[in-house]
């Protein structure tokens, strides 16, 4: 009976333990339930939330667009120091590209007269040129102008690019081109030819500067590869400055190097070993200059057909004149009879006739040209202020 009743107790005390065991695997399973019900639901709600503040931001971005794109027409973003303008605003800048505001047509377009909001004048360039010429000729524009500042050379103010459309801003050179003060232009009714010597020498000095600009304190240096009477532009005084980068190149690294590339340039103006070899060098803008410097002494276009055999081709014709004394004088403009001294006439004639070497390795260096022609510019001034000249 005893072991009866010690049985029955075995038996209470084990269901008992089995219970207490049950009830902790219950209560560690609805735990563990638990748990995992707050970190589903905690991740729920952080996911919520990303999406949420996500939604809101793009939201608040969209409004911001939407802000920036009504203000667009009245404010002028910056962009690295050049301000970029809407179509609209240039449109109202240059009084709807109206014919009256034309100042001149090249390669990349027309160029148009403007006023901005602020007041101040500049030139508007809207690209007509349809394809990948006129988009590489503006983005090298807008790329070195962004990076090169000289007081020789014309200063882009901003440019305006959308899909199909684009213009360049510039200050305006209420003096046009050069070419425009040296020989009357074919459909232009350029009547202003009253460049005096002291003038055009500091035209020329100045021009110089800004090849030096680009040759020497640049690195690498750049090849303007355009340089010409109509890319030097005149302020309202006659100072002058090197504009159009569109066909610039930058130059080899080593000194004497040179890039070969597709001879791009203006007919008159571009170097015989750059033309038959299209290789590169800064001795190729030199011969360019050579070529401005003999526009400013014979006030003769580079390739005139309508000149008599011989005379067509400005270079060909002037360079065996330029080391001789007495024909140096006889190829100056009539226009500026009187006005220099023989001695100048000499100096020139003889850095252009350099310049325009047909062999590169015997121009001088641009830096060369400005230090020769900075007595003259000076000697003249001085002596046109005691009446010498
Ligand atoms: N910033 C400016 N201010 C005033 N007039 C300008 C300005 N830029 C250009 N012009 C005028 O517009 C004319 C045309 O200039 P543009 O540079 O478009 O052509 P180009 O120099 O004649 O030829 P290319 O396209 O081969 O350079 C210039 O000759 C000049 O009279
Ligand atoms: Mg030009």
């Amino acid at each position: 009976m005893e072991k009866g009743g010690e049985e029955h107790e075995y038996s209470y005390s084990y269901y008992r333990r089995q219970e207490s065991i049950a009830l902790v695997v219950i209560i560690v399973l609805a735990s563990v339930a638990v748990a995992s019900l707050l970190v589903a639901f905690s991740y729920y709600c952080y996911i919520r939330n990303k999406v949420l503040s996500k939604r809101s931001k793009s939201q608040s971005t969209r409004l911001d667009s939407k802000d920036k794109a009504c203000n667009a027409d009245l404010e002028v973003a910056m962009d690295d120091g050049l301000h970029v303008f809407t179509f609209k605003q240039l449109h109202s800048a240059t009084g709807g590209f109206s014919k009256s505001n034309v100042v001149g047509h090249g390669g990349f377009g027309s160029v148009y007269r403007g006023v901005l909001g602020n007041g101040r004048k500049v030139a508007v360039k809207l690209m007509d040129q349809e394809g990948k010429q006129g988009e590489e000729e503006f983005e090298m524009e807008v790329e070195l102008l962004r990076r090169l500042r000289s007081p020789y050379l014309l200063a882009l103010i901003g440019y305006c690019s959308d899909s199909s459309r684009k213009l360049l801003v510039y200050e305006f050179m209420a003096n046009g081109g050069l070419q425009e003060h040296l020989y009357p232009i074919s459909g232009s009714n350029n009547i202003n030819l009253k460049l005096d010597w002291e003038t055009r020498l500091r035209i020329a000095l100045e021009a110089a500067k800004g090849l030096e600009y680009l040759h020497e304190h640049v690195s690498p240096p750049v090849i303007h590869r355009d340089l010409k009477s109509s890319n030097i532009l005149l302020d309202k005084k006659f100072h002058a400055k090197v504009s159009d980068f569109g066909l610039a190149k930058l130059g080899p690294d080593k000194a004497g190097g040179h890039v070969s590339t597709r001879v791009l340039g203006t007919q008159g103006y571009v170097a015989p070993e750059y033309a038959l070899t299209g290789h590169l060098t800064t001795k190729s803008d030199v011969y360019s200059y050579g070529v401005v410097l003999l526009e400013l002494l014979t006030g003769r276009v580079p390739v005139d057909l309508k000149r008599p055999p011989g005379e067509a081709v400005l270079v060909s014709w002037a360079l065996p004149q330029l080391t001789d004394r007495e024909k140096a004088v006889g190829i100056m403009d009539p226009a500026l009879e009187g006005q220099y001294s023989m001695k100048e006439v000499i100096q020139v004639a003889a850095i252009s006739a350099m310049c325009v070497q047909p062999e590169a390795d015997y121009r001088p260096l641009i830096a060369d040209v400005v230090q020769s022609l900075v007595p003259l510019v000076k000697t003249h001034r001085s002596a046109a202020k005691v009446g010498i000249s």
